[in-house]
């Protein structure tokens, strides 16, 4: 048998993979129990599938996750409360039914939603999800405020950020509350992402972690710049956890194989364990890594950022394990 990823990390932090239910229902639930002690409902648990009408919360699906987890021993990273994309349109429309404009009462409306959803997914699962990606994707390196201009931010401002926190932290008092963004190794993005958190500890907004999504691919990004993106967050003394790892065997939206080369594969292994290996050097600060997908036959890359087959992950199409997984586990 060969080694479990989440056997050979043991020392250094837990191991995720983002799933969907008719995965762990069907014959996928096996490799996932083996290999990782961590899963992320990959849709499951956005403000679409738990609230799609206004105080209407389903949470079926991610009930059937987190009942799957609990009986296999694996956490829940709650993924996510607050996004600019799957979030129904009643969410940003008022009382008369059209579209907010930014004004006192929409705002005060908005927030007002965003709290009861907050305290409705949260307040469901209570310790059954001890981690939550609270806010994601909400910086953009091109705004001199560091600030994407969703339609959250051009109603309420930062205070949606603020308010999504601190009734979190309210609702859950124990659970880790993340702040959940992609390319945070951009230099850029990096600063804005990292002076915002400063900014919202300041003021005493209980931002527990930083998480890294690692959309990443076989060149891009340097160890180098991993290893500083790590490091830039270090000295908040907050957490850090890599929360959507996949690496793409593409460099460019024009390439698209038939099948996978073995040369690319194989640095797509080094790839992986290269980076695997910054995690572990700073594995004081980092507590889980997840991958975003258990194996190549379901990953959202075939659809991102154009239709053609990927190949990101650890195991591959027949559930065997690449040369990418060896890489992980037998560095050497
Ligand atoms: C993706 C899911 O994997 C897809 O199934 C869905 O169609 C779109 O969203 N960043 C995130 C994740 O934070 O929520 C996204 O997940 C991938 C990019």
């Amino acid at each position: 048998d060969i080694p479990a990823v989440k056997d050979v990390l043991a020392d250094h932090f837990t191991v995720g993979a983002a799933v969907e239910p008719a995965q762990v229902l069907g014959n996928h639930g096996q490799l996932l129990a083996r290999h990782f002690n961590s899963i992320t409902p990959g849709n499951q648990l956005k403000w679409d599938a738990t609230e799609p009408t206004e105080g209407a919360f389903r949470f079926g699906d991610a009930d059937t996750l987190v009942a799957w987890a609990k009986a296999n021993g694996a956490a829940v990273r709650g993924h996510t409360l607050v996004w600019h994309q799957q979030t129904p349109a009643w969410v940003f429309q008022d009382a008369s039914g059209a579209e907010m404009t930014a004004t006192p009462e929409n705002k005060a409306l908005l927030l007002a939603r965003l709290e009861a959803h907050i305290r409705g997914v949260v307040g469901h699962y209570g310790d059954d999800i001890p981690v939550w990606d609270v806010v994601n994707e909400v910086v953009d390196e091109n705004q001199a405020d560091g600030l994407r201009r969703s339609r959250w931010f051009e109603i309420a401002g930062l205070d949606y950020v603020r308010t999504a926190f601190r009734v979190a932290r309210e609702v859950a008092p124990t659970a880790e509350l993340v702040i959940n963004d992609y390319n945070t190794n951009v230099p850029a993005k990096r600063d804005k992402l990292h002076d915002l958190v400063a900014l919202l500890r300041a003021e005493g907004v209980p931002v527990d972690a930083v998480g890294h999504q690692m959309h990443v691919n076989v060149q891009w990004p340097s160890v180098a710049e991993t290893e500083a993106m790590i490091a830039k967050f270090t000295p908040l003394g907050v957490d850090q956890q890599i929360t959507e790892m996949d690496v793409s065997i593409y460099t460019d939206s024009s390439q698209s194989y038939p099948t996978p080369p073995a040369d690319v594969l194989r640095t797509q292994a080094y790839r992986y364990r290269d980076l695997f290996e910054v995690y572990k050097r700073h594995s004081a600060s980092i507590s889980s890594v997840t991958l975003w997908g258990l194996a190549d036959d379901n990953t959202w890359l075939d659809a991102f950022p154009v239709t053609r087959k990927d190949h990101p992950l650890l195991f591959d199409t027949r559930l065997q394990a690449k040369d990418a997984y060896w890489g992980v586990v037998d560095p050497d």
